[in-house]
């Protein structure tokens, strides 16, 4: 896609470029291999804002892994969360005994991240790590969440694009962009 395109004029600015994420990608995608080289991991992508950076991600790791998909939403609205996440769909296999990366396109409170690990380990996960396409870092709550495997940090700014949306638009757009307030404002 053009970085002329009609949707690109909805953003203040762009804040990577798809060259800068497919690099990151890349170098994260030997990273992981070689951390779990003769293992199998299970690579769970987080529905929906993962989806962009898991199909990438899984292709830049050379081992046999499998994937498995959960869908999840947090309790509350869209500024607060409660930190009680609901299980919209669920992983198809038990990941007893299972070297288990969990995919997400961003950190930011890491409430629903910190809900989620409790339930993975809970399952009987023989390892469980992250690995994050953005983290807000500035935005913490649980400061105690460790998040193995980071793309890039960010600036508490509304960013879309590679698979993270608002309202569910902009999940298309091949860069990550800082959305413009009059967007989000009008
Ligand atoms: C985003 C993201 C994480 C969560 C992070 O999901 O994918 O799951 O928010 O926020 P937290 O660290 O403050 O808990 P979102 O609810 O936007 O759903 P989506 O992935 O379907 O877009």
């Amino acid at each position: 896609m053009e970085r002329t395109a009609d949707i690109y004029r909805d953003l203040e600015r762009i804040l990577v470029t798809r060259e800068e994420i497919a690099e990151k990608v890349r170098e994260l995608g030997q990273r992981i291999g070689q951390d779990y080289a003769g293992k199998n991991p299970v690579m769970v992508c987080i529905l929906k804002g993962a989806c962009v950076f898991f199909t990438d991600l899984i292709r830049e790791i050379p081992l046999p892994l499998t994937t498995d998909f959960m869908a999840i939403s947090s309790y509350g609205n869209a500024t607060k969360t409660s930190g009680v996440v609901r299980i919209l769909k669920d992983l198809d296999k038990d990941i007893l005994g299972k070297d288990v990366i969990i995919v997400e396109d961003i950190v930011d409170t890491g409430i629903t991240l910190n809900y989620l690990m409790k339930i993975l380990i809970q399952r009987g996960a023989s390892s469980l790590r992250i690995a994050a396409l953005l983290d807000k870092t500035a935005r913490r709550k649980v400061p105690d969440l460790h998040v193995d495997y980071v793309c890039f940090d960010i600036p508490d700014a509304f960013v879309v694009g590679y698979g993270l949306d608002y309202d569910q638009k902009y999940r298309n757009l091949p860069d990550i962009g800082i959305l413009s307030p009059r967007i989000y404002n009008e």
